[in-house]
């Protein structure tokens, strides 16, 4: 798979992405009944920055499922609102206490904490709003259900609450696989099952997806474990380190990178795997397990190395 296939298509949707994600955020700008600081800081959550790799996922298996990805633009944007929030209350000092996301102060830092809570809960109730007003009537539910499920106490937030728990005895791999699994693959899974969703694919594709989504969500978070580990700072814009000052159970801090590594190229293979019956239409799904693969394939382990 040439690197060209993912770029190319990422000319064409970043930019409407972003643009989607700026008209949704500038309708509660112009409306008097929202506090312009609320949505100040709403829309420095979701616009500073970020790569969008969620509504991509959305809308590169919505083209796998054989669908139109201009007519799930905007539910895709769902799930960016839904990830910006998950990074605002993450970075929060009662959480993660990070200043700078995005090589930008937090939202926090910028807003205050009580603007910042506030404004992930904004963009995560509206997110559903945007939701539910572009999908077709028909599928409104179990798309609703699928982000609910994925975002909720199952899956995102479940994942945070396990996250945060003191490390009392030394952490399983398991215990890892499935506080990752929760927090990141989860609306990571969400993201290619709502695609899937908007192109009315059938359960047989619909779980081939949510199976990639799955792999691949475990493989990016092990990645953003590594990244923090061996000192990635520019990538990740914020200082590293932060997970081993706060004692997070991490891959790295298990495997190892050499183990670590394994395993999201072991996940990749899985991830792959899922598309076969796909077709060619899956070749942007397939590019996205190869962004992946390079993002791990850019890391300096450094002194960090076995
Ligand atoms: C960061 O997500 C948090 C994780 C779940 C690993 P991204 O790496 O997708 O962050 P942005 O949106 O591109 O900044
Ligand atoms: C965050 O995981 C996952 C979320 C649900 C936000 P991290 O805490 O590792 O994400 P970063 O490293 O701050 O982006
Ligand atoms: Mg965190
Ligand atoms: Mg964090
Ligand atoms: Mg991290």
């Amino acid at each position: 798979m040439s690197p060209g296939v993912l770029e190319g298509y990422r000319r064409i949707w970043q930019p409407r992405i972003d643009r989607a994600l700026e008209g949704i955020l500038e309708e509660l700008e112009r409306d008097p009944d929202v506090l312009p600081g609320l949505s100040a800081a709403m829309k420095y959550a979701v616009l500073e920055g970020g790569k969008r790799l969620r509504p991509l996922l959305a809308l590169s298996a919505l083209r796998a499922a054989g669908g139109e990805e201009e007519r799930g633009l905007e539910a895709a944007c769902s799930l960016e609102l839904v990830h910006a929030y998950s990074l605002v209350h993450d970075d929060l000092p009662a959480m993660d206490n990070d200043d700078f996301r995005r090589g930008k102060p937090t939202c926090h830092k910028r807003f205050g904490e009580a603007l910042a809570i506030l404004a992930g809960d904004g963009l995560l109730t509206h997110a559903f709003c945007v939701l539910a007003r572009s999908m077709a009537p028909e599928r409104v539910g179990q798309g609703v259900l699928l982000l609910a499920r994925c975002a909720g106490p199952q899956g995102m937030v479940g994942g945070q609450a396990y996250d945060i728990q003191p490390v009392e005895e030394a952490p399983t791999l398991n215990e890892v696989a499935r506080i990752h699994q929760l927090k990141t693959a989860a609306l990571i899974e969400a993201s290619v099952g709502l695609g899937g969703l908007l192109a009315a694919a059938s359960a047989e594709v619909l779980r081939h997806l949510q199976l990639y989504g799955r792999a691949l969500g475990l493989a990016y978070q092990i990645v953003d474990d590594l990244l923090d580990w061996t000192g990635a700072d520019q990538t990740l814009g914020r200082p590293s380190g932060a997970d081993e000052s706060k004692n997070r159970r991490t891959y790295p801090r298990l495997e190892g990178y050499q183990g670590s590594r394994k395993q999201v190229l072991s996940l990749l293979v899985q991830a792959r795997g899922e598309l076969c019956g796909l077709g060619p239409q899956a070749d942007i799904l397939l590019a996205l397990a190869s962004f992946v693969q390079q993002r791990l394939e850019e890391i300096d382990p450094g002194k960090r190395g076995s």
